[in-house]
């Protein structure tokens, strides 16, 4: 098995991600997130909110409709050019973007392609009960939120330019060619930030590279491993319609270096299409834009470790789904279990740490649960517990015990969980 195929066998076996609507035969780019996979995207999505937002005296949050008037889509270029050049094998009938072809010809039969075709991206819906139903979309980007609401935030805040407003929810593409996972699909989330500056080209350089800096850093500081990510800069024939510069923040994922987050200078595009001002200018805009699922499946892939007796996510304490599991080392001696019980539930419910509870099997099973799903503690409740009342704790990357007095714990805990 490859790392890949390990990887996704781990998400279904944990519950990290199954393939969506899986007794259906699934639908292709489309995928459900389990108990782990939901937690670990939610604790994604806080420290990303708390980087970008709460800790920030200068970007506001912001959580538009998914369904937008289509005019925006019509303002914005997207109905025209949010597009994919795609071709058709003559022979196989399989469709591609066109840079995935293999020396012009199908990557799949080798068969000889049609003219490049241009195909629009954008997932239509039909609104309404009476015919003709109102044609809308599901969003291709969830960035027109914000510049529609632009002057809605600057009347109703105390915001001064330079400033940012910030969100995270769901967009939708209607890929060619879904694939690798979670990477490329049909439904995602974005993690987005707009920063309004004013227009003036020193001013953009000075902030495009001040992102370019704090979204690395963002991804190093929960952990990735920096070897494996790099800037790439978008050539001029690459750029999105809007884009008057770009780079990726890449990683080297195992199907090559791929795109997790674009740093992009958006200049007055958005707001001077949608007529928006602020005073008497039309701000310059840099932007910030992360996919969720797809820095998760890096984040996974980063954290993926093995050897002859364990597999192991090495997850970021903060980002793991479980930060602490609680065992009794038997289940049939009342006392054990009951200490055990009362640790659990004060550090579940008083200390509000995410802390899972196991009296299945032997400790050294449960211990292999806890490694594959990443929860970086384990605290055994022992018979040297009942007579001094301390407990081990081991630690998911060593796989070393320490004793622990119980009324230490908190400050363990929260100590590193800081
Ligand atoms: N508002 C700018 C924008 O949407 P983008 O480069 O098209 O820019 C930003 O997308 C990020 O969204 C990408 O870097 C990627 O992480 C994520 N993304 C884009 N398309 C995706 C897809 N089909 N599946 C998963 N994530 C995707």
């Amino acid at each position: 098995m490859d790392l890949m195929e390990k990887i996704v066998a781990l998400c279904k076996r944990r519950g990290f991600i199954y393939p969506g609507s899986e007794i259906y035969g699934g639908l292709q780019g489309f995928w459900d997130y389990g108990p782990m996979g939901v937690a670990l995207r939610n604790n994604l999505k806080h420290e990303w909110w708390k980087t970008m937002v709460s800790q920030r005296d200068d970007v506001v949050g912001l959580g538009p409709a998914i369904i937008m008037n289509p005019q925006v889509w019509e303002a914005s270029g997207h109905t025209v050019a949010f597009t994919d050049p795609l071709v058709e094998c003559k022979k196989c009938h399989h469709r591609f973007r066109d840079d995935q072809l293999v020396d012009g010809k199908c990557p799949d039969c080798g068969g000889e392609v049609t003219e490049g075709k241009t195909f629009n991206l954008l997932t239509e819906v039909y609104l309404g009960s009476t015919e003709p139903k109102q044609l809308a979309y599901l969003r291709g980007e969830i960035t027109q939120g914000v510049f529609v609401n632009f002057k809605n935030v600057v009347d109703s805040n105390r915001v001064e330019i330079p400033f940012g407003i910030a969100q995270l929810g769901k967009a939708f593409r209607n890929e060619i060619t879904p694939g690798n996972f979670t990477f490329r699909s049909r439904e995602f989330e974005q993690m987005e930030l707009e920063f309004f500056i004013t227009p003036d080209e020193a001013e953009a350089t000075k902030w495009f590279g001040y992102w370019k800096k704090i979204r690395k850093d963002w991804y190093e500081s929960l952990g990735m491993n920096p070897a494996k990510l790099r800037f790439r800069e978008h050539a001029p024939d690459e750029r999105a319609h809007y884009a008057k510069a770009a780079e990726d923040i890449e990683y080297q994922a195992p199907f090559g270096w791929k795109e997790m987050e674009g740093v992009h200078h958006r200049g007055d595009w958005d707001l001077s299409r949608h007529h928006l001002t602020y005073q008497d200018y039309t701000p310059w805009v840099i932007e910030t834009s992360g996919g969720v699922d797809r820095a998760l499946l890096f984040f996974l892939i980063d954290a993926y470790f093995e050897d002859d007796k364990r597999i192991v996510l090495k997850l970021h304490p903060k980002l793991a789904p479980v930060k602490v599991a609680v065992f009794p080392l038997v289940a049939n001696k009342p006392e054990l279990v009951d200490k055990a019980r009362e640790i659990y539930k004060h550090l579940k419910l008083d200390l509000d740490i995410p802390t899972a509870w196991d009296d299945r099997g032997n400790i050294g099973k449960r211990y292999y649960a806890q490694d594959e799903i990443g929860t970086p503690w384990c605290v055994t409740v022992d018979y040297q517990s009942l007579e001094d009342q301390t407990v081990t704790v081991r630690d998911r990357d060593t796989a070393v015990q320490e004793r622990v007095a119980i009324a230490d714990l908190d400050s363990f805990f929260l100590g590193r969980l800081k």
